[in-house]
């Protein structure tokens, strides 16, 4: 199974809570995080885009990088693993995306692709004069169709007269080009966002749902099967999930209920609003699921705490839903989270050991008396 970081662009995390590390995002902390996970073999980082935090006492995610740059910046201090930027398709042309896209490609000798989101948060784009009216909500995998052919054609050959709704071009042209396939990220989990990426993405990023429940994820992945019957194309499913690990059950325990106990209540009743302001892209997405209120401290993301065996076991135990390649994840502590499951958890993994993952001697240890 792939293994992926979703390195902190935003401050704390994905943890809205008084009592979670408090931290702002700096090059120099997603470097360390980006080296270390590099060190450990792992497969890939991504950083989201977003230009509007939620505010309250912990001025969540008020603080916040932004993506292309922050990945050209590690293309050039990394040598092996694979590096996604988010694109705001609704405030960045595609034509300066493809460009953008094909110079980390050059930075970074063919080591990036890009996530493409439509955006679900007014706020974001309002403030700055850019989101289109809410009908947007219901339209907003069209334009994102659209999107996606500008950016395949100009990465292909170089040269676009794509005409359509949203986007006319008129002989625009890149060069350089990629070296390779540029691949393309989409976490679409309504149905519109789930065809869209059955036909135009390489990768399907769904949330992860649940406390240690970790193949709860799988009627996503099952829908993402669905739709790429209908498309004939291979797409795969990569989980995003939460990494609470200790030496024990208990003492990662502990630290979930005290990070629960700090929530930030303003800043999640903001993110709840948020949510509940698209009613145009029905039930079936994730953005309407935020508002559950046993986990928002996390943005309901799927959460596996336990010792670093337990949460090995429930890694293995995810990569068996059919369809799925790769996990994404996230940690409280982003630099002692990447560095432990290096060292304590990738070596106990049966779906990660394989000839070049480096496995630390303690792990080794641990493997040989439990053979
Ligand atoms: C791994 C992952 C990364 C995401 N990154 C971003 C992001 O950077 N910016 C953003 O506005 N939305 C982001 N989203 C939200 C998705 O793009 C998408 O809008 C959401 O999952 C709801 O699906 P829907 O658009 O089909 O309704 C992300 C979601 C996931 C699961």
């Amino acid at each position: 199974m792939k293994v992926g970081v979703f390195i902190p662009i935003g401050n704390n995390g994905w943890l809205l809570s008084e009592t979670a590390p408090q931290y702002k995002p700096t090059f120099e902390l997603n470097k360390q995080i980006t080296l270390e996970a590099e060190h450990y073999g792992l497969d890939f980082v991504l950083s989201m885009i977003k230009l509007r935090g939620f505010g309250g006492k912990t001025e969540f995610w008020d603080h916040n990088l932004e993506s292309f740059t922050l990945m050209a910046g590690l293309a050039a201090v990394t040598t092996k693993i694979k590096l996604y930027a988010t694109a705001a398709s609704l405030v960045m042309p595609p034509a300066i995306v493809a460009r953008m896209a094909s110079t980390i490609d050059s930075i970074s000798n063919g080591r990036f692709g890009v996530n493409l989101v439509t955006g679900w948060q007014r706020p974001e784009y309002s403030q700055m004069g850019m989101w289109p009216g809410d009908a947007f909500f219901g339209t907003r995998y069209e334009y994102l169709t659209e999107y996606v052919q500008v950016l395949r054609e100009l990465w292909g050959k170089g040269q676009s007269d794509f005409k359509g709704q949203h986007f006319q071009m008129d002989d625009c042209r890149l060069s350089p080009r990629p070296q390779g396939e540029m691949k393309v990220i989409c976490a679409g989990s309504s149905d519109a966002g789930m065809a869209f990426s059955a036909r135009h993405a390489d990768y399907n990023f769904c949330f992860g749902k649940g406390l240690n429940t970790p193949k709860a994820f799988a009627p996503a992945a099952e829908r993402l099967i669905e739709a790429t019957e209908k498309t004939g194309r291979h797409v795969s499913t990569y989980v995003l999930m939460m990494v609470i690990a200790d030496e024990t059950d208990e003492a990662a325990r502990a630290k979930w209920e005290h990070y629960k106990a700090g929530a930030d209540q303003e800043a999640i009743a903001w993110m709840g609003q948020q949510g509940a302001a698209d009613t145009k892209s029905g039930t079936d997405t994730n953005v309407r699921q935020m508002t559950d209120p046993t986990s928002a401290v996390n943005i309901n993301m799927g959460t596996l705490v336990g010792s670093y065996a337990s949460v090995a076991r429930m890694l293995d135990e995810m990569a068996e839903v059919p369809g799925t390649e790769g996990v994404l994840l996230t940690f409280d502590d982003f630099v002692q989270g990447v560095h432990n499951f290096g060292e304590r958890i990738q070596p106990l993994m049966a779906s990660r050991v394989c000839a070049d993952t480096p496995v630390p001697s303690r792990a080794r240890a641990a493997l040989a008396a439990a053979a």
